[in-house]
């Protein structure tokens, strides 16, 4: 399942991701906060405790808790932009670290880093800016499976998608994507189009 978060904010945040002129920190700044935008999205559908509180002028008030553990995993390198954003959202998010590069001639994942906690009954959300293949990702949700987390408890997040690597995603079923475009297809290289071109190389610059 995808969710693709698209209004005039997210659109012109995007905007200065995508355009080549914008400078490392323009481009910090832009992910960072569309991030937060996403993360909110992902947030909104999961369970709530029901509670009971007293305002200033009514007693016994209904109300709703969001009471769920979550566990953020960047993958190294451009996802740890996303990071900050996420866990100041959610404070109290776990938080674990995938190390995964793309092999640039084969664009087949190359796992060196994986150290994320078990936490029964967690969210897990994958934070990695473009989905492009879906390799990098398929190779980390299969992590995850592997820690025996459920599919429906697995969300990514991520800046841009290509259809071909929700397509791939779509294999694991029970997973959600929110994301801020869809865009059009990969090139001959494996590069999102329009895309915004090596997120790892523009937020480390
Ligand atoms: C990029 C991106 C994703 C991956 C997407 O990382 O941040 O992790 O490629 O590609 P895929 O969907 O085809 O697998 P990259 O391999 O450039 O690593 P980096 O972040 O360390 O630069």
């Amino acid at each position: 399942m995808i969710t693709e978060v698209k209004n005039s904010f997210t659109s012109s945040l995007l905007t200065v991701l995508r355009d080549r002129k914008s400078d490392g920190v323009s481009f910090r700044k832009a992910a960072e906060k569309l991030t937060s935008v996403l993360i909110s999205k992902a947030l909104s559908n999961l369970p709530v405790d029901s509670v009971v509180v007293d305002t200033p002028v009514e007693s016994g008030v209904k109300a709703d808790v969001l009471n769920v553990d979550i566990v953020f995993v960047p993958i190294l390198r451009a996802g740890l932009l996303m990071l900050h954003p996420a866990i100041s959202l959610y404070e109290r998010g776990r938080i674990g670290f995938a190390g995964v590069y793309r092999n640039e001639e084969t664009l087949e994942p190359n796992l060196y880093y994986f150290k994320v906690p078990v936490v029964k009954d967690a969210f897990y959300f994958i934070l990695d800016p473009m989905l492009a293949t879906g390799g990098t990702a398929a190779c980390v949700i299969g992590k995850l499976l592997g820690l025996n987390v459920k599919p429906d408890r697995i969300k990514f997040v991520s800046l841009v998608s290509a259809p071909e690597g929700i397509e791939k995603l779509e294999a694991f079923s029970g997973v959600e994507i929110f994301t801020a475009s869809i865009d059009r297809c990969l090139n001959d290289k494996g590069y999102i189009m329009p895309g915004l071109g090596d997120a790892g190389d523009r937020f480390c610059y």
